[in-house]
């Protein structure tokens, strides 16, 4: 089946922050969900294998009909984006985008402080990677930025652990980690996709001065500006109002997962990213 719908791309359930914010941004759209359950988290693997695994699934989008696909997930666009963009797109379609959900978070970020202390709340290979410090530095040389990995957070989360009282040591103790390293930062962002799930844990453990900044809205806001400035991709999406979800986990376990994200039912199909062509 050949779509013109606009890929969603995750390791696992954290892209789904996004996808509701994009879907109530722009609900005529058609959507294609995948998360990559079967491997998640990759949050600590090596670079090689991030890229392996996201240019895997960006053949399977393209293989899909997908035109534009974003990789709703800070680890994968960290690690993986910028080389499928220079050196495979070329090869694979240059007519196709593919676009993360790092730039677009550190292109708003400077609205949320006032401080000019931003900290950065992320997987390990996001942080290791340095990307939001760099992205931001470029856009908005005069703040300082501190980054903060918190390995347990998306295990939390994909175990369903995320709203027990369990989760609260974990939670609590990367914030007063960041805020031990800078305690004038005003303005966290929720550098990964799964961190919106344990937002009220991670607002009740701040300061009221402390503004959260999970980033759905901000991608969501930054696809709407891209399709205005790109016609000739807005032509491209088709606009049947659809979203259909793909795992390469379980279903059932999808299913029950993601309708708790997405607050509706959702009813995925079992796919499998060993695409050799
Ligand atoms: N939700 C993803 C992110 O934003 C991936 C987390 C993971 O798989 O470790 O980084």
């Amino acid at each position: 089946m050949k779509t013109g719908a606009i890929g969603i791309f995750d390791s696992g359930y954290g892209g789904l922050t996004v996808l509701s914010e994009i879907r109530a941004r722009m609900s005529g759209y058609d959507y294609l969900y995948l998360g990559d359950n079967a491997r998640a988290p990759y949050g600590n693997r090596s670079y090689e294998r991030v890229y392996q695994f996201t240019l895997e699934a960006v053949k399977w989008f393209f293989d899909k009909g997908c035109h534009l696909v974003i990789l709703a997930c800070n680890t994968a666009s960290a690690k993986a984006l910028r080389t499928i963009q220079q050196v495979d797109l070329p090869k694979l379609d240059p007519g196709r985008r593919v676009l993360g959900v790092i730039r677009p978070t550190a292109e708003r970020v400077a609205r949320f402080t006032r401080s000019g202390h931003v900290g950065v709340l992320g997987t390990d290979g996001t942080i290791l990677s340095r990307s939001y410090e760099l992205e931001i530095d470029k856009l908005h040389p005069g703040l300082t930025v501190t980054g903060e990995a918190c390995p347990m957070w998306v295990p939390l989360v994909e175990n369903r652990e995320h709203d027990k009282p369990g989760a609260d040591y974990f939670v609590k103790q990367h914030l007063d980690r960041l805020l031990q390293q800078d305690p004038d930062i005003d303005a966290i962002i929720l550098g990964c996709t799964h961190y919106p799930l344990l937002i009220e844990k991670i607002v009740d453990f701040l300061p009221d001065k402390v503004t959260v900044i999970p980033q759905g809205k901000e991608v969501a806001d930054s696809l709407l500006d891209y399709l205005h400035r790109h016609p000739e991709m807005e032509a491209k999406c088709t606009k049947g109002g659809t979203v259909q979800y793909y795992t390469t986990d379980s279903p059932e376990k999808f299913n029950q997962m993601a309708s708790l994200f997405m607050n509706e039912p959702v009813d995925a199909r079992k796919t499998s990213l060993d695409i050799t062509k």
